[in-house]
C-alpha cells in the first residue's frame, strides 16, 4: 500500500512529465516560430534587395531615357546647324563672287587708267559691272540677314514674350489689320468667327507670330496673284484650351510637302525668298510655348486647314 507521501510523489512525477511534455511542445512551437521568422526575414531581405535592384534599374532607365532625349535634341540641333550653314552659304557665296568680279573690274580699270588708255566705253562698262556687283552683294547680304533673323526665331526660348491679359477676338482683328496693306494687293478675304469678350491670359507676341506666319503663307502660296480667295479663322475657348482653326480654300499642298511642312527648310518658294522656316516656327511655338498641338489637313486643289490647340490661362 502506497503511503500518502508516495502517492504525492507519483502525482508530482506525473505533473512533471506533463510539464516536460508541454515544455517540449512549446519548445517545438518556439522553434517552428523561429524558423518561420527566419524564413520571413530572409524573404524580407530578398524583397528589399530586389526592390533596391528595381529602383536602381529604374534610375538607370530614367538616366538612359534622359540621355536619349538629349541625344535626339543634339541630333536635331546638328541637322539644324547643318541646314543653317547650307542655307546661309548660298547668299554669302553669291556676295563673295560679286565682290571678286568688282575687284577684278577695279584692277582692270586701274591698269587702263595708269597706262592712260582708258576709253569712255571702258569707264561705262566698269560702272555697269560695279553697279551690278554692288546690287548683288546687297541683295545677298539682305537674304543672309533675313535667314539669320528667322533662325533666331526657331528657338522659342530666345523669343522673350511677356504674358498679358487680352480679348482674343480684338487681338486677332488687330493682327489681321497689320496685314491690311499686303492683303489690299490681293483678293483674299478674311473671316473671323469669334465670340466677343473671350478674355485669356497668355503670350500675345507668340500668338501674333503664329498668325503672321500662317497669313504670310496664304498670301504667298494659297492663291495665284489676282485670284479670289478666302481665309476662315475660327476661335473657341474650352476651359483652358484655345482652339484655333485656320483654313484657306486655295491650292493646297502636295502630299510630299504636307507631310514635311513643319520641318525646317521645307519650301516650294526658294525662288521667292522662302527659307522653309515659317511653319517650323509655328510648330515650335504651338508645342513648346503654349504646350499645345497642331494638325494640318491639306490636299492639292482643296485648300489647307490648320487645327491648333493652345493651352492658355483664363482670368477670373
Ligand atoms: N496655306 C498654304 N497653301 C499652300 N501651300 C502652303 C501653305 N502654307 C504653307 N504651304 C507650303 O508649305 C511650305 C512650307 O511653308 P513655310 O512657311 O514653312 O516656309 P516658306 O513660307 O516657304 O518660307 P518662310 O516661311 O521661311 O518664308 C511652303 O513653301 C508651301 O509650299
Ligand atoms: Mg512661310
Amino acid at each position: 500500500m502506497a503511503t500518502d507521501a508516495e502517492k504525492r510523489i507519483i502525482e508530482l512525477e506525473q505533473q512533471i512529465a506533463i510539464l516536460q511534455d508541454t515544455s517540449r511542445q512549446s519548445n517545438l512551437v518556439r522553434k517552428r516560430y523561429q524558423d518561420a521568422l527566419a524564413v520571413l526575414k530572409e524573404k524580407d531581405l530578398a524583397l528589399k534587395k530586389s526592390n533596391q535592384r528595381i529602383e536602381k534599374d529604374f534610375d538607370t532607365l530614367k538616366r538612359m531615357q534622359q540621355e536619349l532625349v538629349e541625344k535626339e535634341k543634339m541630333a536635331a540641333l546638328g541637322l539644324l546647324v547643318a541646314g543653317v550653314a547650307h542655307e546661309v552659304n548660298t547668299p554669302i557665296g553669291v556676295a563673295i563672287t560679286s565682290i571678286s568680279t568688282c575687284n577684278e573690274a577695279i584692277r582692270h580699270l586701274k591698269k587702263l587708267y595708269r597706262a592712260e588708255d582708258l576709253s569712255e566705253n571702258d569707264l561705262e562698262m566698269f560702272l555697269e559691272t560695279a553697279d551690278e556687283s554692288v546690287r548683288l552683294v546687297r541683295e545677298s547680304l539682305d537674304q543672309a540677314v533675313r535667314l539669320i533673323r528667322s533662325f533666331k526665331q526657331i528657338s522659342v526660348d530666345q523669343n522673350i514674350d511677356d504674358i498679358r491679359q487680352f480679348d482674343v477676338c480684338e487681338y486677332l482683328s488687330d493682327i489681321i489689320r497689320t496685314f491690311r496693306s499686303q492683303l489690299k494687293k490681293t483678293k483674299i478675304q478674311i473671316d473671323i468667327e469669334c465670340r466677343q469678350g473671350m478674355m485669356v491670359k497668355t503670350y500675345p507676341g507668340s500668338l501674333a507670330q503664329i498668325l503672321n506666319n500662317l497669313l504670310a503663307n496664304v498670301i504667298n502660296y494659297a492663291y495665284s496673284p489676282g485670284q479670289q480667295g478666302k481665309v476662315l479663322i475660327r476661335v473657341d475657348l474650352e476651359n483652358d484650351q484655345l482652339h484655333l482653326l485656320f483654313a484657306d480654300e486655295g491650292k493646297g499642298m502636295e502630299e510630299g510637302i504636307k507631310e514635311r511642312a513643319f520641318q525646317p527648310f521645307v519650301t516650294t518658294g526658294r525662288d521667292k525668298g522662302g527659307s522653309g522656316l515659317g511653319l517650323n516656327i509655328v510648330y515650335n511655338l504651338v508645342t513648346q510655348r503654349f504646350g499645345g498641338q497642331i494638325k494640318l489637313e491639306s490636299q492639292k486643289g482643296a485648300g489647307s486647314r490648320f487645327f491648333i490647340t493652345l493651352v492658355v490661362m483664363v482670368p477670373g
